[in-house]
C-alpha cells in the first residue's frame, strides 16, 4: 500500500473531471449504433431493422454518456446529503477512481477526513490514477482532508471499526468472482465502525446478492440518471447501518 502517490505529475484542474466509467463499452455501442445506421443508409433490405438497430445502440450510448459524466454525479449528491452528516465523520470511498464520490463526500466533512482505496483500473475508468484524483480534490478544495491508498477492496488496510462511513460507487462489481465480491462487502462492514453506514452502488442484481449475503440492508433502485445505456444496466443502492454494540461491551 502507499499513500499520496504522485507519481505522475499533474496540471492543476479549474474543475474536477471524473472520466468515463469502463470506457470501452461506450466505444463499442456507438461503433455498432453508427454501423447499423450506415447500413441503414446503403441497404435495400433489413434497412428498416439496421436503422431501429442503430438508433436504438446511439441512444442507448447517450444515456450511458449521461450517466458516467452527470447523472451519477447529481445522486451521489442527493444520496451524500440524505445520510445526514455532521461534517466531521471519517470515510472511506471503495474502488474511488478519479473521485466522483470521494470528493463530493469530502466537500460535506470540512471537520473530518476522505480516504479512498483504488487499484486505478484505466479499463475501469479512463484516465484513472491516484495524481487525478489528488487534482480532482485539489480543484474542488478539498485536498487537505483527502488521501488516496492503492490498495484491493477484498483485503483492505484499515484497522476494524476506523470509519463512519464506507461507500463504494460502480466499483465493487469489477471483482470477478462472487465469493471475491462478498469478501470486499465483508472488509466494508469490518472496517466501519457499530453504528456506522455503508453505501454501496452496483448493478441491481449483483447488489441484491450483497443484501443476501449480508442478511441486512435495504435496496433502493437509484433511477434512471445511473443508467448505463438502459433499465438493463439500473444501478441500485445497498444501504447497511452496521448494528450497534450491546451497551456495556468494548472490544477485546
Ligand atoms: C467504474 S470505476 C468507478 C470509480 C468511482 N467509484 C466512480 O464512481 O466514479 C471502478 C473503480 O474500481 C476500481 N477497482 C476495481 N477492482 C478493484 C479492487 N479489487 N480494489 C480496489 N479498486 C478496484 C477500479 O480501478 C476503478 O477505479
Amino acid at each position: 500500500m502507499s499513500k499520496n502517490p504522485m507519481s505522475s505529475p499533474v496540471l492543476p484542474l479549474q474543475r474536477p473531471r471524473y472520466g468515463v466509467d469502463a470506457p470501452a463499452f461506450p466505444a463499442v455501442t456507438a461503433a455498432a449504433g453508427a454501423a447499423s445506421c450506415l447500413a441503414a443508409a446503403r441497404w435495400r433490405r433489413g434497412r428498416i431493422r439496421a436503422a431501429a438497430v442503430g438508433t436504438l445502440l446511439l441512444a442507448s450510448t447517450g444515456v450511458y454518456l449521461h450517466t458516467t459524466l452527470r447523472g451519477k454525479l447529481r445522486i451521489w449528491k442527493q444520496e451524500l446529503d440524505r445520510i445526514g452528516l455532521k461534517g466531521d465523520e471519517h470515510l472511506l470511498d471503495l474502488g474511488c477512481g478519479r473521485g466522483a464520490v470521494l470528493v463530493e463526500a469530502a466537500r460535506r466533512v470540512p471537520a473530518g477526513r476522505a480516504d479512498g482505496v483504488d487499484l486505478w483500473s484505466r479499463k475501469d475508468q479512463s484516465g484513472n490514477g491516484p495524481a487525478v484524483t489528488l487534482a480532482n480534490a485539489a480543484a474542488a478544495g478539498v485536498a487537505d482532508r483527502v488521501e488516496v491508498h492503492t490498495g484491493d477492496m477484498t483485503s483492505l488496510p484499515f484497522e476494524d471499526g476506523t470509519f463512519d462511513i464506507v461507500t463504494s460507487a460502480m466499483a465493487i462489481h469489477n471483482i470477478p468472482s462472487r465469493e471475491g465480491r462478498h469478501r470486499a462487502v465483508d472488509e466494508a462492514v469490518r472496517v466501519l465502525r457499530p453504528g456506522g453506514q455503508l453505501l454501496i452502488a452496483d448493478p441491481w442484481w449483483i447488489a441484491r446478492q450483497y443484501a443476501d449475503h449480508l442478511g441486512q440492508g435495504t435496496l433502493r433502485p437509484l433511477g434512471a440518471g445511473y443508467w448505463y445505456g438502459g433499465p438493463w444496466l439500473g444501478i441500485t443502492l445497498l444501504h447497511v447501518v452496521k448494528e450497534p454494540r450491546p451497551e456495556g461491551t468494548e472490544p477485546c
